[in-house]
């Protein structure tokens, strides 16, 4: 059987991830592998539930940031177990919008929770499952801010109404994490046109792996 591949998106909001994940399932398939897309929270029924207290409950207006830290790891724990390492071993492509660097760069730096404790529960959370590629889809804070505001009608969700500082700590943390994590990492700027984000995207597919 084929080896499973795992690829995750990350990126602030508005950065384009899901419509580039839809497309990179495509490229796989058309080369018959088989492709799961899933979303971090959620990701199977009982993380799609902490989702929804994470990013829609009336009260999760008074949530502590540590209890937001455990239940972005608890969702994680969830899905890794139920889907992720199921299909990697199926030998399936696993396409994964959002994964454990949102912790570190949402929970660990925009809400200042610090690196050690962020680092020892994702570690936990995920298992072993570590990705084969992250691609980071990047783009200045203000500008995926206004393309959220725009998918969403200016309706956000709880993660999503923070001031603009916080996305551009999200966003240089990124950075962070994935000029440490150069073999891990593709950075993408994905303030451009979507065909030629896209383009970047494939490229950098096709050359780590033999697709
Ligand atoms: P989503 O609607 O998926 O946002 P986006 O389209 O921008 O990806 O909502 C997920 C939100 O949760 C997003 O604001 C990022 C945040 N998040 C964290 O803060 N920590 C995490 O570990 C994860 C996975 C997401």
């Amino acid at each position: 059987m084929q080896r499973g591949i795992f690829i995750t998106f990350e990126g602030g909001e508005g950065c384009g991830k899901s419509s580039h994940i839809k497309s990179l399932a495509q490229y796989f398939e058309s080369k018959s592998r088989q492709c799961v897309i899933t979303r971090e929270p959620g990701g199977t029924p009982l993380s799609e539930k902490i989702r929804d207290l994470l990013l829609n409950a009336k009260e999760g207006a008074k949530m502590s940031p540590r209890a937001e830290l455990l239940l972005f790891e608890a969702s994680r724990a969830q899905h890794v177990d139920e889907l992720i390492l199921p299909a990697l071993a199926e030998g399936k492509v696993v396409l994964c919008d959002r994964f454990a660097d949102s912790s570190s760069a949402y929970q660990g730096v925009a809400r200042k929770l610090g690196g050690d404790s962020v680092e020892w529960l994702n570690n936990f959370a995920v298992a072993g499952a570590i990705p084969d590629m992250t691609i980071l889809l990047d783009i200045p804070a203000e500008e995926g801010i206004a393309r959220a505001n725009a998918r969403d009608n200016d309706n956000p969700d709880r993660m999503g109404a923070e001031k603009i500082s916080f996305y551009q700590a999200v966003r240089e943390s990124f950075l962070k994490i994935a000029s440490q994590n150069p073999n891990r990492f593709v950075v993408v700027d994905s303030s451009g046109e979507k065909e030629a984000t896209f383009e970047k995207i494939i490229n950098a597919v096709k050359e780590k792996f033999d697709v």
